[in-house]
């Protein structure tokens, strides 16, 4: 039988420019740390514009760049994947707003979170990841950097906190 995993979903409009880059830094950051086998990561939009499309062409750019092999089919997110999913990251508040919209039960609704609100260094009052759709390459630069950033402080926070209590729950703490 194969083991539950904890499930983290980003979420931003279109699921091509931002949340892709969230979804595959994470995925190699967890994997680093050897978490990769007690949490899956995935990526939707709101809208469902480019519903089957690769991630942007600058976006692929960033992540080959950096070193990773991205793949992606984008996705618009469905109502029912909130159920099934721990914790949901939107990339900036009109994806949070969208995400709490669709939400059916208080449970569902505290499971949404800004993405950025991981990095510690991020200012109280900047918690979003801009929307780089339309920009020039270092625009896409920029997201990698803060999703780097906000990754790392999301893998620190699952590895302290979030899966001890995960597993726990579930019987195996
Ligand atoms: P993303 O960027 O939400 O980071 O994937 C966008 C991609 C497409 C559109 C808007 C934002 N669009 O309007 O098609």
């Amino acid at each position: 039988m194969t083991e539950p995993t904890y499930r983290v979903a980003f979420v931003c409009l279109g699921n091509i420019c931002r949340s892709p880059m969230a979804e595959v830094v994470v995925r190699d950051l967890l994997a680093d740390a050897g978490l990769g086998g007690r949490v899956t990561v995935f990526s939707r939009g709101t809208g469902d514009y480019h519903e089957g499309e690769d991630a942007h062409a600058r976006t692929l750019e960033v992540l080959r760049a950096r070193g990773h092999a991205p793949r992606h089919a984008a996705r618009q997110i469905r109502r029912d994947e909130l159920a099934s999913t721990d914790l949901v990251l939107a990339l900036d508040r009109m994806n949070e707003r969208d995400l709490r919209k669709l939400a059916r039960t208080d449970a569902e609704r505290a499971k949404v979170r800004l993405f950025r609100s991981f990095d510690p260094a991020a200012p109280r009052h900047d918690v979003e990841i801009p929307d780089p759709w339309g920009k020039p390459l270092d625009a896409f630069e920029h997201v990698y950097d803060l999703c780097a950033a906000a990754g790392r402080g999301l893998v620190a926070w699952l590895e302290a906190e979030a899966l001890p209590a995960w597993s726990a729950a579930l019987g195996r703490g």
